[in-house]
């Protein structure tokens, strides 16, 4: 089965339908959701939900390439596009060209996502040339956190909706196939919508956009520590994990686990010719 591409998700964006994308971070989920979504995103956010570090500014390259790896093994139509993790690409562009190689090389993926606009425009553009398809990252950028002041909304003023607008358009000038864009108001994101060619996908970015994007733990209630704005949670899987294994502790407890349908037989006579040999 091929992956979804590049030119499936422009295809889409030209038929008007919305682009499904959600992160996945190993096998199992990889294979739970390969089948449902357009993208899967092998996201930084692995950092705070899966490593539990309180930003994404800790994960590595290596961890992302361990990541990404799981993932394309769990998975086989949906298109996988791997994070590129803080400063694997703001230093240099010989750097970006590296790091977003190995993504694609040792690990995979399908494509890479950066984040910024103007400033990551030219390493997007080289990116590009080089053939490594690029969805692009604006609005609130988490790799920024520290510069912005926290996870806020973005794109509020004139001057920051404005600066966005050209985010956007110098990553579609410099060949980004697709641009995220995270926590702006809903109309600021329909306007970037509409100017561009490229499908955009929103999180936290109202419904005109070409698609949306979840975290995976936000999505299913899976031992997040705080719940954003924009997550609706459709169920509530960790509750249902500390349910399932409260009643396996109370099992074991009481003795009522294993039964014999959880245990393995054996010739009775085997078993005592060993025992009388060993007395
Ligand atoms: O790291 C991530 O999961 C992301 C999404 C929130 C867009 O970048």
């Amino acid at each position: 089965m091929a992956r979804k591409s590049v030119t499936d998700l422009q295809a889409m964006k030209r038929r008007g339908e919305p682009i499904a994308m959600l992160t996945a971070y190993d096998y199992p989920s990889a294979r739970l959701i390969d089948e449902l979504v357009d993208v899967i995103l092998v996201g930084d956010s692995l950092g705070m939900v899966v490593l539990g570090y309180d930003s994404t500014l800790p994960v590595t390259m290596e961890d992302m390439i361990h990541h990404t790896k799981a993932v394309v093994r769990g998975s086989e139509q949906a298109m996988v596009v791997a994070d590129m993790p803080f400063m694997s690409y703001q230093v240099s562009v010989e750097e970006a060209m590296r790091n977003a190689g190995r993504l694609l090389q040792e690990a995979g993926a399908t494509a890479v996502k950066l984040e910024g606009g103007v400033r990551s425009a030219e390493t997007v553009r080289r990116l590009v040339e080089a053939g490594v398809p690029v969805m692009g990252h604006i609005g609130l950028t988490p790799q920024s956190v520290n510069a912005l002041g926290g996870y806020k909304v973005q794109g509020k003023t004139r001057k920051e909706a404005l600066a966005l607008l050209r985010d956007a358009q110098a990553l579609q000038e410099a060949g980004a196939f697709s641009i995220v864009l995270e926590t702006i108001p809903a109309p600021l994101a329909r306007a970037i919508t509409e100017r561009l060619d490229v499908p955009t996908i929103g999180i936290g970015a109202g419904p005109a956009c070409g698609g949306q994007v979840q975290v995976f733990h936000d999505l299913l209630a899976y031992a997040t520590n705080f719940v954003p704005k924009h997550a609706k949670q459709y169920v509530a899987l960790g509750d249902a994990v500390r349910g399932a294994v409260a009643e396996y502790v109370a099992d074991v407890r009481a003795g009522t686990f294993p039964t014999e349908q959880e245990s393995f037989a054996m010739n009775e006579d085997v078993l005592r010719e060993i025992m009388e040999g060993v007395a």
